[in-house]
């Protein structure tokens, strides 16, 4: 198959990665792609990936069997729509759809006509509006901008002032969201979806802040594990919790978007809160998430591929679960100085061979680029890679991770030391 992903982070590394792993092997095509992803396979810049025309006029100069949309920007503005109406293939839902992700009140108001569990929202405009809600819905304060921030626009706080700061920020560019804040154990669910039949991927558990412990600001996700062997405890086991979310979620979702002729074709991202037996949607994302990706897809025996393509042309009813290996994965990102907030950005970057040769380990490249001369690999954004170790269990995994991130030295920066731990005794 002759595939186009556009992206160019470590999800999209992961998910070349996961399509090269096929033995039926294809052509895959990166737009713009990354160092890592450059050196396993062709990358091209033909503009932004977020310009649909361009997007379409692309595919159209070098026609593809399927294009797979990696980030949330494209699909918000609009890329599979303007691809798929080109009648090719593509894995990623219209801009319609996307708003799932792209605007938090939309999706309450699909979550609450489907009849789908999670916390209770107010939308506020104003100021005044945001004390209300605040008061009305107590501490923790639960603080989110509207539309796309980057996994930055969110803030939890047991503190007013900094919540009523929050708000005001985001208020001058429209209007934020005061939550119920949801007690639990974060947990990501992945669902492919052809607009009408769901099929699951396997849980992971992404460390959104910061610092060990659970410190620091928000970032886009500083390390993953799966599968989530503690889900055990309260479901009996992982299949009955994933078959609980495809019943009481992710189908009633995608029916409402198939009624409101607005199918989300793509993958369905379910950002859950788990407390006891209780599973309540914090988010929706309309793309695989970063890093969950990296842990699930390495997990993933099924090929990519056809799962993907099935999506896309509206063809997955009858067929099977997709597969995944019992084995533990474990991905820590290495962060640049300063992120999230100013990271400082090309430094060189080095050690990725001989982190590369810790047994059962990937380096999965997120924010790297060759310097002029070639020669050189360089940090290019905020999250720069994240290393990914399987293991015959976590604690296998987890060292084999941390011993390649040892060998990795780029000036300044940061990694979690506590990815996983909690699943390793
Ligand atoms: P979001 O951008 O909606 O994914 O939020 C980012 C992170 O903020 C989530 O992964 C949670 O850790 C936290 N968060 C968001 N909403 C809530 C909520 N209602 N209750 C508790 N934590 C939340
Ligand atoms: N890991 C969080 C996200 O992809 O949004």
């Amino acid at each position: 198959m002759r595939i186009l992903v556009l992206g160019s982070g470590a999800r999209e590394h992961a998910i070349v990665d996961s399509l090269l792993a096929d033995p039926a092997g294809h052509d895959i095509v990166v737009w713009p792609g990354n160092a890592g992803i450059a050196s396993v396979v062709r990358c091209i810049d033909a503009g932004s990936i977020a310009d649909p025309e361009a997007v379409a006029q692309q595919v159209l100069a070098d026609p593809v069997d399927l294009v797979v949309v990696g980030p949330e920007a494209p699909l918000i503005a609009g890329v599979a729509d303007a691809v798929r109406e080109r009648g090719i293939p593509v894995f990623g839902p219209s801009r319609a759809a996307a708003r799932l992700e792209g605007s938090k009140a939309f999706a309450k108001r699909v979550m609450a006509d489907a009849g789908i569990p999670t916390g209770r929202a107010v939308r506020a405009g104003t100021l005044e509006e945001v004390e209300a809600a605040l008061d009305r819905l107590g501490s923790p304060h639960v603080v989110k901008a509207d539309g796309l921030a980057a996994g930055k626009g969110v803030l939890v706080t047991a503190d007013r002032a900094a919540a009523l700061d929050h708000a005001r920020t985001y208020l001058e560019e429209g209007s934020v969201l005061v939550e119920e804040h949801l007690a639990g154990e974060e947990v990501s669910l992945f669902f492919l979806s052809d607009g009408h039949t769901v099929l699951p991927l396997s849980p992971a558990q992404d460390y959104k802040r910061l610092t060990d412990g659970d410190g620091g600001p928000n970032t886009g996700g500083m390390g993953a594990y799966s599968p989530l062997p503690w889900l055990a405890g309260a479901f009996g086991d992982e299949a009955a919790f994933v078959a609980r979310v495809r019943d009481e979620i992710a189908r009633p979702v995608v029916a409402q978007l198939e009624r409101e002729d607005t199918p989300f074709i793509g993958l369905l991202y379910c950002g859950l809160i788990v407390d006891g037996d209780s599973i309540r949607v914090i988010e929706f994302n309309a793309r695989f998430g970063d890093p969950e990706t990296q842990v699930v897809l390495p997990r993933l025996t099924t090929p990519l591929a056809p799962l993907l393509l099935a999506a896309a042309r509206g063809e997955l009813g009858g067929a099977p679960d997709p597969e995944f290996s019992p084995r533990a994965a474990v991905g820590v990102v290495l962060a640049s100085e300063g992120y999230p907030e100013a990271p400082i950005v090309a430094r060189p970057l080095t050690g990725l061979e001989a982190a590369a040769g810790v047994p059962g380990t990937r380096i999965v490249h997120a924010a790297t680029r060759r310097s002029e001369s070639e020669d050189v690999l360089l940090s290019s954004g905020g999250r720069v890679l994240t290393v990914v170790a399987l293991g015959d269990d976590f604690a296998q995994a987890r060292s084999r991770a941390y011993t390649a991130l040892d060998r990795i030295e780029l000036p300044g920066s940061r990694y979690r030391t506590d990815i996983a731990a909690r699943v390793a005794p």
